[in-house]
């Protein structure tokens, strides 16, 4: 299940409005992080506090919620989707929230080339694009080569939690976590992740929510 580097993990989706290229533009550099070198936290956020990465943020839904519930952590949104980097960066500011930053850029790019090892305190991954088909499963992002990565960037005791209304790609994550030498499955409880668009479509749809929260060794 490794991947090469020019595999996609999202699907196209739909184009940015002209009110959200308007907040890109008014709002992006107040919250904008160097793609180009590793991250400096604590000049980014203006502190120094215990980091959580999301991976596929789209429009903020679970990000901005978990963020102002949780004043003391920092939280870095990734996206490759713009509409959900302009959405999220507007909920920001109408919520006055200053623990959050948001990256228009692939995940894996930034796990690999802005992290470091051991500077995350938790990485998140709620409703990943699902791949149901069988030729379509090397595009899944939580694979074994992902696990590894994220095991290397988080603290140890941090955790990975990941979230799918998809089954196979539950057991694909819970498999990916046994296998990891460094993952272990600590918990398959929601906590406090609200529930977004996607999870509500999802059980629309009648197929069963399932959290993996695994913590780094
Ligand atoms: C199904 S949506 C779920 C969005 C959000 N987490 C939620 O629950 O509402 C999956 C999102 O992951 C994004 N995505 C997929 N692969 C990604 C990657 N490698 N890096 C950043 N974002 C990615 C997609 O663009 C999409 O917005």
């Amino acid at each position: 299940m490794e991947r090469g580097e020019a595999v996609r993990t999202w699907k196209a989706r739909r184009r940015t409005s002209s009110g959200q290229a308007a907040d890109l533009v008014r709002l992006g550099p107040a919250y904008a992080v160097p793609l180009d070198r590793p991250l400096d936290a604590a000049a980014v956020f203006g502190r120094r506090a215990p980091l959580v990465l999301e991976v596929g943020s789209g429009t903020g839904e679970a990000t901005a919620a978990m963020a102002a519930a949780d004043p003391s952590r920092d939280v870095l949104a990734v996206e490759v989707h713009t509409p959900g980097v302009a959405a999220l960066l507007r909920r920001v500011e109408e919520e006055g929230l200053r623990n959050v930053r948001v990256v228009e850029a692939d995940g894996l790019h930034v796990l690999t080339a802005l992290l470091t090892p051991g500077s995350l305190d938790e990485v998140r991954v709620f409703f990943p694009d699902p791949w149901p088909k069988a030729r379509h499963a090397k595009r899944r992002l939580v694979t074994p080569s992902f696990a590894a990565l994220v095991a290397d960037r988080l603290r140890p005791g941090g955790r990975l939690h990941v979230a799918t209304d998809w089954a196979s790609y539950a057991e694909q994550v819970l498999g990916v976590v046994d296998d990891s030498p460094d993952l272990s499955v600590a918990s398959r409880e929601r906590g406090d992740r609200p529930t977004t668009r996607f999870e509500r479509r999802g059980v629309a749809a009648g197929r069963e929510i399932s959290d993996v929260v695994a913590v780094r060794r």
